[in-house]
């Protein structure tokens, strides 16, 4: 039998929320151990997206080494495309915020390095398997490390932020996940090296389905559109992807340079049922997944983890318990305004297979709805740049 491990919170995932997470919760003097099926070079590998809200990276620039503020960009609008026309939503003068082009993984690199020089316990290579004591006051985390031995970890809090295959979410709710759509179309996306196309990201609605310009840095590129689910993403040839983007943003002439990687990103909204169990809770992917167009996923991670390390401040500092009987029903009301918004930008720029003419003139008649209202344009600028932290 191997020894048990005590901590106060005991973290599943070494993601955005995992390790943000510890972050906060260091900065309160409370101790946690993170563990994380993957090896550090796996995670500072996968490629996510890249928009971070203003929110968010007022945070991670507190963050010891972050460059979130020199290697990131700033932008401070996009564009929606339609009927061949661009239409600038100006976030900076419509709400005064802005958001950062900056990657998942750069903040995740940014993030481990702080975390392991303040000498944050992560264990690589080890994976939950299971949740026990969710009823009791000292759950734990049950591990197998690289090496296959156990790894039992007891604490005073256990946090999933294990993405959307989340053991502990199981150990939560067993099968009875939560509410979910799925979408009958995805992104093909790809990166290639070349010069950006445009200043700011372009969302085109065209006859053709949807694409995203989107940005990496003065050299690489990320660019999506709208695809079957099922697709290959080694069917196409380079020229029959450039042609494709080509003719879903008329008006623009794209750079075009080498791909150098390609993947089907699937399309789904979910909510878990349950956020927390007595000492248990989720957060990030565990609890809840969001379509790419409205760019939430790592920022609702975020926004999750804040909320959580101020209601574990008061429970495990203070015994004061009424910030984390709240927490779920908190963290739910901004889960579902970014569900709401993701959703929404969803639909009215992607084509729907089968669509009816009806379908595609109210699209279009919904698209100039919000351009041409001051009002339309500004709801659009303030879930974009992200609802205050509070
Ligand atoms: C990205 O650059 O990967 C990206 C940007 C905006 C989105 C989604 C993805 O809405």
């Amino acid at each position: 039998m191997s020894p048990t491990v005590r901590t106060q919170v005991a973290i599943v995932g070494a993601g955005p929320a995992g390790l943000v997470l510890s972050h906060l919760l260091a900065a309160e003097g409370i101790a946690s151990i993170i563990v994380d099926a993957r090896s550090r070079e796996d995670i500072e590998q996968t490629i996510r997206a890249g928009i971070l809200e203003q929110g968010t990276v007022d945070l991670l620039a507190t963050i010891p080494g972050s460059r979130v503020h020199s290697v990131g960009m700033r932008h401070d609008g996009i564009e929606l495309r339609f009927e061949g026309a661009g239409h600038r939503i100006d976030f900076h003068r419509l709400v005064g915020r802005s958001v950062w082009l900056y990657p998942q993984h750069e903040a995740l690199r940014d993030l481990l390095a702080a975390r392991l020089a303040d000498g944050q316990d992560i264990r690589f290579g080890t994976t939950a398997t299971a949740i026990e004591g969710v009823d009791g006051t000292r759950p734990r985390v049950v591990a197998t490390d690289a090496a296959g031995g156990v790894v039992d970890i007891e604490a005073d809090f256990v946090v999933g932020a294990d993405g959307s295959r989340s053991v502990v979410r199981h150990a939560i709710s067993g099968p009875h996940a939560g509410l979910f759509r799925e979408y009958p179309f995805g992104w093909f996306g790809i990166l290639c090296e070349a010069a950006p196309s445009a200043d700011e990201l372009i969302y085109s609605n065209s006859p053709d389905g949807f694409a995203l310009i989107s940005q990496r840095s003065a050299t690489v590129q990320r660019m999506y559109f709208q695809c079957d689910p099922d697709a290959d993403p080694h069917a196409m040839s380079e020229r029959e992807i450039w042609d494709e983007l080509q003719r879903r943003v008329p008006g623009t002439e794209l750079v075009e340079g080498p791909i150098f990687q390609r993947d089907v990103l699937r399309f789904r909204s979910f909510v878990a049922r349950d956020l927390r169990a007595g000492r248990v809770a989720i957060v990030g992917d565990a609890a809840h997944t969001v379509p790419p167009t409205g760019a939430k996923g790592m920022n609702l991670a975020v926004a999750d983890v804040v909320l959580l390390a101020r209601a574990l401040e008061a429970l495990l500092k203070r015994a004061d318990a009424s910030l984390i009987d709240g927490w779920a029903d908190a963290a739910r009301a901004r889960i579902w305004k970014a569900q709401h918004f993701s959703w929404w930008m969803t639909s009215m720029l992607h084509t729907v297979p089968g669509a009816t003419d009806f379908d595609r003139a109210r699209q279009l008649g919904e698209l100039r709805t919000v351009v041409e209202s001051e009002a339309g344009r500004t709801y659009l600028a303030e879930a974009y740049t992200g609802w205050p932290l509070g």
